[in-house]
């Protein structure tokens, strides 16, 4: 079964004036779509073991993948995984709060300590790429960046980094160009506004799926 690309469950204007209707559409209905195109293109062909793996899964097995495929689908499979989580950490209105907010303040001193260590991770990021929100295998939290569409479930021998993603911000110009120009630390700053802390706290909470990411 191929990859498909998964409905927002809100309206592209549910996150105005913070991020734009016309860049979420674009960015679902172009972007995102072309990522799931191109992985089904790569997955044509590969055994059923790879092929039924969601794509967070498949991410996370690189190493199972014929060389020839490996870069297309570290990039086409980990761009769907990245923005399946991306759209679904997005959402107006909610609080940081509970046993998330309690280990934040832990791991990172503050709220506001775990921002700007988010922040300078999104804005230096060169060219394109990713800040994330991780959980790591002692259980702790920590901020990363990958280039691309890396993911942390790449491991740090093929990202850079590892870790389970609570969340993830995607600083590649097309997510914030139109509106925002060039002015990414504005863009980045934004993002506080439409945090669904309720999903990265049931993610924090359940630690269980690789993506939650529809195939
Ligand atoms: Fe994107």
């Amino acid at each position: 079964m191929a990859y498909t690309l998964p409905e927002l469950g809100y309206a592209y204007d549910a996150l105005e004036p913070h991020f734009d209707a016309q860049t979420m559409e674009i960015h679902h209905s172009k972007h995102h779509q072309a990522y799931v195109n191109n992985a089904n293109a790569a997955l044509e062909g590969l055994p059923a073991e790879l092929v039924e793996m969601c794509p967070g899964q498949l991410v996370s097995n690189l190493d199972k993948i014929p060389a020839e495929k490996r870069g297309v689908l570290r990039n086409n499979a980990g761009g769907h995984a990245n923005h399946s989580l991306f759209w679904k950490g997005l959402k107006k209105g909610t609080t940081l709060q509970g046993a998330l907010k309690d280990a934040i303040e832990r791991d990172f001193g503050s709220v506001d300590a775990f921002k700007a260590e988010f922040e300078k991770a999104a804005a230096t990021r060169f060219g394109s790429g990713w800040a994330w929100l991780v959980l790591t295998a002692e259980g702790k939290l920590a901020v990363v960046s990958t280039a691309n569409q890396d993911n942390p479930l790449m491991g740090k021998e093929v990202a850079g980094c590892e870790g389970f993603p609570l969340l993830g911000l995607d600083v590649w110009e097309h997510a914030y160009y139109l509106k925002f120009q060039n002015r990414r630390p504005d863009y980045i700053k934004e993002f506080w506004n439409v945090v669904n802390w309720d999903f990265v706290a049931e993610r924090f909470e359940q630690k269980t799926a690789h993506c939650n990411c529809a195939k």
